[in-house]
């Protein structure tokens, strides 16, 4: 998916939260934002996902003026983890991954994210027993379900042991490598394998952002 961030600003009442940021992805770019606490990333994130309500003429989706953009299921999105997650009723891995799917992903192709992701043997398991890292990487295989063209992922992470970061990450660049825009929200960048190509550092809502020259067909 293209993306196109024109001058925007975006505060909660009267707090000014993002101020004049520009920037434009193409398609199978991969951007990764950095910034401490506070700094303004996952309101940048919810403006890309229709959530905070921006004027026309700010965000354009694949050319669409984000105000007039319907189709939301292009685009998988794993949200900030919250503490304490918990259901009201008893659901299974794969009943969270049905309800979530439009009817674009294959049985094989389920299989497949749940076995690269480390979490095949958990299909049947009630979501309330999983570790925070389990369903972390739970929400990432339902991010997945309807072939996103955009993948957003804030702080997917957290939580996750290092041999399952490296699943994720290598999980992540395939992705990409077949043409999915990704904006990934990590702190573990130095250490991680996201093969990115480009980063933004977000200073108290002011956005910089570089392009990052990578070598093609590398899959480190
Ligand atoms: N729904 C909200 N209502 C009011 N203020 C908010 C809301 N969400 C975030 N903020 C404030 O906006 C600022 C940026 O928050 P956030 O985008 O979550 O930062 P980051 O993800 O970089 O840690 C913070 O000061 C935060 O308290
Ligand atoms: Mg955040």
């Amino acid at each position: 998916m293209r993306i196109n961030v024109n001058n925007l600003s975006f505060g909660y009442d009267y707090r000014t939260v993002l101020k004049d940021v520009s920037f434009k992805l193409e398609s199978g770019d991969f951007l990764v934002i950095i910034g401490n606490n506070g700094s303004g990333k996952s309101t940048l994130i919810k403006c890309l996902l229709g959530i905070n309500k921006v004027p026309n003429k700010k965000i354009y989706l694949d050319d669409i003026n984000i105000n007039d953009y319907r189709r939301w299921i292009n685009i998988g999105y794993v949200p900030q983890k919250f503490d304490d997650f918990n259901y009201e009723f008893p659901i299974t891995v794969n009943e969270i991954l049905s309800v979530s799917k439009y009817g674009k992903i294959t049985e094989d192709e389920r299989l497949i994210w749940l076995d690269k992701l480390g979490i095949l043997e958990l299909q049947n398991e009630n979501i309330n027993n999983l570790s925070g890292g389990q369903l972390q990487r739970v929400f990432i295989v339902r991010a997945l379900v309807n072939k996103p063209k955009l993948l957003i992922l804030d702080e997917p992470t957290v939580g996750v042991d290092s041999t399952n970061i490296e699943r994720f990450y290598n999980t992540i660049n395939d992705l990409n490598k077949m043409g999915v825009t990704v904006i990934l929200i990590t702190h573990d960048i130095k250490s991680s394998k996201a093969n990115f190509s480009h980063i933004m550092h977000l200073y108290n809502g002011t956005a910089v952002m570089k392009k990052i020259d990578r070598n093609v067909g590398d899959s480190s």
